[in-house]
């Protein structure tokens, strides 16, 4: 067995074939073959059975997954791939959304020896259901079979706060009659004007036909908490209907201070002067000082000293930064 390059020893191969080591030693999910190598037990994990194993199968490395990974999968249907995930991310966590009620219940079961799996029956289609479960992720991965698969990983990415996208692109699922080429060329169209970079684009024949897998990287963004005196700054957000920190996406070249600060004005319409910076993983939190305000923003905009109810966000997430901004100052 040896680990697979490009996967930081999540995935494992021997003579072309893939494995995944067992999270549940001595069970089986599907029918899937297991193989025990000096203590360990590994899982074939089935190019044929499993559109993210076909991606590896045809090379494909833009893989974003990380032991500690947080994924948010679309389409979990009766938990074949997801059982690989959650081998993958075992010390992380995979919600998996399922529409069907009939393939839910077998997710249900294996998240019941496998504890980093968290069922959720809704649909993909409306992120905004599952916020009640789900916090930021690391990734989306989505393998709906259904049309907009481009959007829908779009929207389940900027919902959650995701670096990192996989898409499967089902060609007949888009539309019948068009030839699978366009139909990939038209999700990747998509999803750049959705603002995401392309990591990889590829094909998943000969294990899957007429399947492309395409992987995305949302742009970095930051955000501030800028305080006036003990009181901090918060803009309504009125498409997310609830209260965020200022911020957005770094433009090209642009640091995140810069952006954070230029967000700030345009949105709440205050000038404010950046103290510190921390990275928290998907993206970067300024602490600041309100200096004056400049003019309108384009949303309402107040001061708190408590954190409001109706957020746009995990309010977890605040509860962190906003006494490290606070001891910043
Ligand atoms: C191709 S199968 C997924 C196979 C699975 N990813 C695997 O590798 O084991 C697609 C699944 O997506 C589900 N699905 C389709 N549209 C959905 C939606 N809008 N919300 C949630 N699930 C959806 C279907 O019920 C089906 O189970």
């Amino acid at each position: 067995m040896e680990p697979l390059q490009g996967t930081e020893g999540t995935v494992f191969s021997d003579r072309g074939r893939l494995y995944t080591v067992s999270r549940d030693p001595g069970r089986r999910v599907y029918s899937e073959r297991l193989v025990s190598v000096g203590g360990t037990e590994y899982r074939e994990w089935s190019a044929t059975r499993s559109k993210l194993s076909a991606y590896l199968s045809a090379g494909g490395r833009s893989y974003p997954l990380r032991k500690d990974s947080k994924v948010l999968y679309l389409g979990a249907a009766n938990g074949t791939t997801v059982s690989h995930v959650s081998d993958i991310a075992r010390s992380g966590r995979v919600y998996g959304v399922e529409f069907s009620p009939r393939s839910f219940r077998d997710l249900v079961k294996l998240s019941e020896t496998r504890d980093n799996v968290l069922p959720i029956l809704a649909d993909a289609t409306r992120p905004d259901e599952y916020s009640f479960a789900v916090d930021r992720v690391d990734v989306v991965y989505s393998d709906v079979a259904q049309k907009n698969q481009a959007d829908i990983l779009a929207d389940n990415m900027n919902r959650y706060g995701a670096r990192y996208g996989m898409v499967c692109i089902k060609a007949r699922s888009e539309d019948v009659a068009a030839s699978p080429e366009s139909i990939f060329e038209m999700s990747r169209k998509r999803l750049v004007e959705r603002g995401m970079k392309i990591l990889d684009i590829r094909s998943l024949e000969p294990f899957e036909k007429d399947h492309a897998m395409i992987v995305v990287e949302r742009p970095r963004t930051a955000y501030c908490v800028a305080f006036d005196g003990d009181r901090f700054l918060m803009v309504h957000n009125p498409r997310r209907k609830g209260w965020e920190m200022p911020g957005g996406k770094l433009e090209d070249g642009e640091t995140a201070e810069a952006a954070a600060a230029r967000e700030c004005l345009e949105e709440s319409g205050y000038e404010v002067e950046i103290v510190a910076t921390r990275d928290i993983g998907y993206c970067d939190v300024c602490s600041a000082r309100v200096v004056a305000k400049r003019s309108e923003g384009e949303m309402r905009a107040e001061f708190f000293d408590t954190i409001p109810e109706e957020l746009a966000f995990d309010r977890s997430e605040y509860e962190t930064v906003i006494p490290w901004a606070r001891g910043t100052l």
